[in-house]
Formats: structure tokens, sequence, C-alpha cells
């Protein structure tokens, strides 16, 4: 077998805590926009999910007998800071966890805000109003004082760019493009400012953005089709990057941004907090790339992985060339080394890849899940991510969504994703057991090999 992954490489698996957790309001929790939010019609609500918060040790016990090396989880803000005061319960349920996941030799990866602002903070203008970006410093220095020794890599918000250009889909904002940009310059400068705390309190780790990253493709060799795949780009990938990496906006999204009149306003010390809070290291998520062309003549349908379009420099087109899932997204394993290859080239960091997988409806079959089209899937990515990693791509990991089912954004427990099957539907609770998929015992071996078979 070809030595490609180096032997400390992190074979992990993610979760988000509103999507796994359940326990919505025990133990001093407050909650979330996510308890809050409508849910759409015939999905589950977040109140149980998968129940996580009460079965946590099985779970780890599932995760080490699984042979992952990392888990990536989020901390839920409401949970440990409910009502901007300590909840110390909150604090010592993710102490058991990181405590329980050390035991086990499996590295903690903390998310620390994945879409669950609490609703304390949305009711005073959430990320519109500038106090969240104190919130959320105040929130994180907390849990850096409680685990900035044990957990070595941090990630500070979760998928900033699809909060900010498809958040009435997951249920975070729907605002108009202006206020959308202004509470994400917000965020920005909030994980700055997290950023430079953290490395002024010398924890030993590394901290990073955990953006959604799809390499745009031009729809045609048009030239016009290039200029909307550039734009398309540093929209949504680059104007995130360029900001966590270099401390400065992109050039051509903030030039869109002032076109459409939602350039954000940027406060007195702003532009020095965004320099002084450069982030160690990339995380991402990856599902699919996107295909643009240059022309705008339709209502687009919005969906965070299919895309949208902006009036005069860009519209999602379909790429026929690609497969769909049944959930329709489009399947780009190549596009996962493209993607791979062009955040490295452009910024010369680690990359982590914090989410990648497949959706698909599932049922148990006398106590199995037969997922052969996720094991094909995940395949498929490990084995372009062993080609980026030999064009020269520095990689730390790889942690696949999900570690566990867990309920959707927006489709519910229905379109599952993880290695452990939960027994649980939309309608009913069952028991919530725990069963192992096909995918569970093969990607068991990718981690003992260190790789796949030759
Ligand atoms: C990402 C999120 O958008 O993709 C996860 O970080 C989410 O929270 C995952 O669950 C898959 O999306 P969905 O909509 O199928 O749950």
């Amino acid at each position: 077998m070809k030595k490609i992954f180096p032997n400390d490489f992190l074979w992990g698996a993610s979760t988000s805590a509103y999507q796994v957790e359940g326990a919505w309001n025990e133990d001093g929790k407050g909650p979330s926009v996510q308890d809050v939010k409508d849910i759409p019609e015939g999905t589950t609500d977040f109140k149980v999910a998968a129940d996580h918060y009460h079965r946590y040790e099985e779970d780890v016990r599932l995760f080490k007998e699984l042979g992952l090396k990392a888990y990536r989880f989020s901390i839920s803000w409401s949970r440990v800071m409910p009502d901007g005061v300590i909840n110390q319960e909150g604090i010592n349920f993710y102490k058991r966890l990181i405590g329980l996941l050390i035991e086990n030799d499996i590295q903690p990866i903390a998310t620390v805000f994945h879409f669950d602002l609490p609703v304390y903070i949305a009711e005073k203008g959430g990320w519109e109003n500038r106090e969240t970006i104190k919130a959320f410093a105040d929130y994180c220095q907390v849990l850096f004082d409680n685990f900035g020794q044990d957990v070595p890599l941090w990630q500070t918000i979760n998928e900033q760019n699809v909060m900010a250009l498809a958040g009435s889909i997951i249920g975070t904002s729907n605002k108009s493009m202006k206020e959308k940009f202004q509470e994400n310059h917000h965020m920005l400068v909030a994980q700055a400012l997290v950023t430079k705390n953290y490395h002024n309190g010398n924890y030993g780790g590394k901290i990073g953005p955990a953006p959604n990253i799809a390499s745009v493709y031009p729809a045609s060799d048009k030239p016009e089709d290039q200029m909307a795949a550039l734009y398309m780009s540093a929209l949504r990938n680059w104007l995130f990057l360029d900001v966590a990496v270099f401390g400065k906006y992109n050039h051509n999204a903030w030039h869109l941004l002032e076109k459409i009149g939602a350039a954000p306003t940027f406060n007195e010390g702003d532009q020095q907090i965004l320099a002084e809070g450069t982030c160690d290291y990339i995380a991402f998520n990856y599902y699919n790339t996107m295909t643009v062309s240059s022309y705008f003549d339709k209502e687009q349908k919005i969906d965070q992985q299919s895309g949208f379009g902006i009036p005069g420099f860009f519209q999602t087109v379909e790429n026929t060339n690609l497969p769909m899932t049944e959930f329709g997204w489009p399947i780009d394993p190549e596009g996962f080394r493209f993607t791979l290859n062009e955040i490295y080239s452009r910024y010369r960091l680690p990359l982590l890849v914090t989410e990648n997988g497949i959706g698909a409806s599932e049922q148990l079959e006398d106590g199995k899940v037969h997922d052969d089209y996720r094991i094909d899937y995940l395949q498929k990515h490990i084995q372009q991510m062993e080609l980026a990693i030999e064009d020269g791509v520095e990689m730390l990991g790889y942690c696949p969504w999900s570690a566990i089912d867990l309920i959707s954004t927006h489709e519910g427990i229905k379109k599952r994703y993880g290695f452990i099957y939960v027994n649980r539907t939309d309608e009913e609770l069952f028991d919530l057991a725990r069963y192992k998929k096909d995918s569970f015992y093969w990607y068991q071996k990718v981690i003992a090999k260190n790789g796949l078979e030759d």
C-alpha cells in the first residue's frame, strides 16, 4: 500500500451541538434560534435530536470502536451561557465529553458557533448589533479558560458564508443583502478578535475559520463565464478566507457588494482587529462544486449547496456532468481535489476538512443499514484527497459528516449522514438505539490502514 497519509493524519468525523445533542432545555440550557425557528412540515424539531447529551458515553465508545483519531463537535453557546452568565452544568457537560474523548485517544476539535445563536442575543438584534461581537468574545473566553489546554484545534464559526448567503434556508437569518453583509462584517470582526485573544492566551493549539468552500466552474469557455465564476468564488469563498488569512476583504467581493448596495460599514478600529486576528489553519466543509454562467434571466432557487445568483454578476446553472444525491446535491469528488488545491495555492496554510458526506433516507433492516452509496461517495472523495496530497497540499485531517445520524439543517432526520444509525424518525422517537451501518465497518478499515487499499 502506498503511504500517502502522514502517521498523525486526523481521521475523524463531525457533528454539531443542536443537530445531535437534544436536551434542548435541560440543566440550565437556554433556547437558541434553532429551538424556536419554524420547522418545515414533515420534519422533526431539534428538541431530542440524537439524544447525544444523555448518550454521549455510548457514542464515544462507538467512536472509539470506529477508530476515530479526532471528533469534531460544536459547543452550544446557549448551554454554556444561556443568558450571558455562565451555566456551570453546561460547562460540566463539555468537560465530561472532552475528558472522555481524551481518555479514549480521540482528539477533540471544537467549533465555537454552529448556527445556534442564543435567543436572548437574537432578540437584541443578533449579529446586526455590534454588541454581539463582545458577547461572542466573552463566551469564547469562557471556553478558552475552561478547555483551552485540552482542545488543540478550534474553529470559530461554522459556515459563516452559508449563514450570510443562505441564512433563510438554515434558519439563521432572513434579511436584505445589506443587513446580511453588515451582520457578516460583525462576525468577521468577532472572529478576528477571538482569534487574537486565543493567540494572546498561549494555549498552544491552533484556531481557524470553518466556511463551506466550493470551487466554482464556468459553465462554458466564454470569457464572460470565467468572470462570472471569478465573481461567485470571490463572494462565496474568498471573501471569508481572505479576511481570515490576510485580514483584508477580497477586492472582487468588495466591488460586488458595493455594486449591489451591500458593502458593510466599518467602525474605526475594525480594520486593525481584522489584521491582528488572522488564523493558523483553514478548516472547511466540502459537499460539491458550483457552476455558473454570466447571465441572469430567471428567479433562482436558493439552497445552501445548489447556489444562487446575483444579477449582473453570475447565475448558478446545473452541471450536467455530475450525478446528484437523492436530495439534489451534485456529487463531485474531482472537484474536491480541485477545491483543496485552489485553497492551498491561495493561502499556503494546512487544511482540515471538517465536513464532507452524503445525505440519504435509510431504513434499518434486521439491525443493519446497507449504505453502499455512502461508502462509494467517501471512497471517491478520499481517493481525490490522496491525489491532492500528492499534488502537494498540506492536510491535517478529514472529518466526514457525520459521526452519527443527526437532524439535517432543514430536511429532518429523513436525510441521514451518519456512520451510526439512530433509531428514530421525524415522527417517532422509538428507542433511539444506535446501530453500526456498513459504512462504519468500511471507515474503520480505512482508519486502521491509514488510507484506502490499493
Ligand atoms: C453544512 C452544515 O451546511 O452541511 C451542517 O455545517 C449540515 O450543519 C450539513 O447539516 C448538511 O446539510 P443539510 O442541510 O443536509 O443538513
